[in-house]
């Protein structure tokens, strides 16, 4: 096996650590399976250890998109032990810790075997290396396959309750977006598996979706539920980052490689910023005009005044600097990669904040929609169907954007199908 380059010091210590992890998680399988085969003798400590079970499944789906709902299932009896005496009963492979989190120490062996098979593949020639190659045919082909099989799964209805009325979010709700942005990445995927560089303006509409979704998500959020509590604040800041900060180290690649990940880190930072910043006045609706407005000045000063990016963010150029390997591109300055890349969605994300700010009396046009009689109802349903299948597209070839047309038919019908 041909190893490319010397092993950094952050590929070294992931494989020193990743290996007593593993250890850890087989032996707590084996003392797992040596318990149940003792308790099998004993029935009836059986049945409570799988009703235990049991309820961690169930405590498991509800965290799913509740947020911070991981916090609140790990119980306190974990939470309240130091986190110094967790790592000393680790290493001393203490029994009844290793039971206790034999969970969590699978979870990090599968990690661990993931981020090693990245390390083989991308940074040795285990595996042999093909170029890209895109056929319209095979990638239409398979993002209709793509949508037979989600519209299959798509048609169950689900009943987000809004905070404010009890009623339930009929649009936009946590479920539709979250799908919405599944539609999205898996584009992103093809877009880059295939190099199918013709649907390039579609992704970039779609990034800017998916930015609009980064500052309506967490806008509703916080002004809703005006959470700016640390835990849950470092909750979403792991969640955004972790998977990318293994692969930089295991891949030693450079962080502004998977830009989106900073560019999605820092609008969202904005967009808790803009709320939690005097949050107490938020109901005040002169204030939130007022964040509006300072978050567009602040968008303003920092990219269209020359200069401003470069000095508020050379004390970070040590992780999102980035020197293109290239020797015939030009020379740049190191941010200029961050600064391109940041600013390319600048503003969608305050228009996605407004967006939600409105939401709960689109919503009440929704309802009242919902009530008119059966005629009046489908004409203005078809009305506003028509217009949103239109003026896109419209858009788009007056911005000379003729190539993602389809796309943004596909962007329409994807969404006209989380709508149903
Ligand atoms: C806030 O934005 C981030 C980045 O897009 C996203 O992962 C997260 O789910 C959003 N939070 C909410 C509550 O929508």
């Amino acid at each position: 096996m041909l190893i490319y380059g010397p092993l950094s010091p952050g590929q070294v210590s992931f494989f020193l650590g990743i290996v007593p992890v593993c250890a850890a998680w087989l032996y707590s399988e084996y003392l797992e399976y040596k318990k149940n085969s003792a308790s099998s003798k004993v029935r009836h400590s059986d049945i409570n250890l799988v009703e235990l079970g049991n309820e961690a499944v169930k405590e498991d789906d509800r965290a799913v998109l509740l947020e911070g709902g991981g916090l609140q299932s790990t119980s306190p009896r974990i939470r309240s032990s130091s986190v110094t005496s967790q790592i000393a009963r680790f290493f001393l492979m203490d029994e009844t810790f290793l039971l206790e989190n034999r969970s969590t120490l699978r979870a990090i062996s599968e990690f661990g075997a993931l981020l090693t098979y990245f390390y083989l593949s991308d940074r040795t020639n285990l595996f042999g290396e093909s170029k890209k190659s895109y056929n319209r045919d095979l990638f239409i082909f398979l993002y209709f396959l793509l949508i037979i099989v989600s519209a299959i799964t798509s048609f169950k209805i689900h009943h987000d309750k809004s905070p404010f009325s009890g009623k339930s979010i009929m649009y936009l709700n946590r479920h539709q977006t979250e799908e919405w942005k599944g539609w999205m990445q898996v584009l992103f995927l093809m877009y880059h598996y295939f190099a199918a560089t013709e649907i390039y303006n579609a992704i970039r509409v779609f990034i800017a979706a998916y930015v609009w979704m980064t500052g309506f998500g967490n806008f509703s959020y916080y002004y809703i539920r005006k959470d700016f509590s640390i835990a849950r604040f470092t909750q979403m800041m792991w969640r955004l980052n972790f998977l990318v900060f293994f692969s930089c180290v295991i891949l030693n690649n450079n962080y502004m490689l998977y830009y989106i990940c900073p560019m999605h880190t820092l609008f969202t930072l904005m967009v808790y910023g803009a709320l939690g910043i005097f949050n107490k006045y938020n109901e005040n609706g002169t204030v939130i005009a007022v964040k509006f407005i300072a978050c567009f000045l602040v968008v303003i000063l920092m990219w269209e005044v020359p200069g401003v990016f470069e000095v508020v963010w050379s004390p970070f150029t040590f992780f999102l600097g980035y020197a293109d390997p290239d020797p015939s591109k030009p020379k740049q300055s190191l941010l200029h990669e961050w600064e391109f890349r940041s600013g390319l969605d600048r503003y969608i994300w305050i228009i996605g904040m407004i967006y939600a700010y409105y939401h709960p009396t689109v919503e009440r046009w929704m309802e009242k929609l919902e009530e008119t009689e059966v005629k009046r109802r489908i004409s203005i349903k078809a009305a506003v169907a028509l217009m949103s299948l239109t003026v896109p597209p419209l858009f788009c070839r007056c911005l000379n954007f003729r190539t993602s047309l389809p796309c943004v038919f596909i962007i329409q019908m994807s969404d006209g199908i989380s709508l149903v």
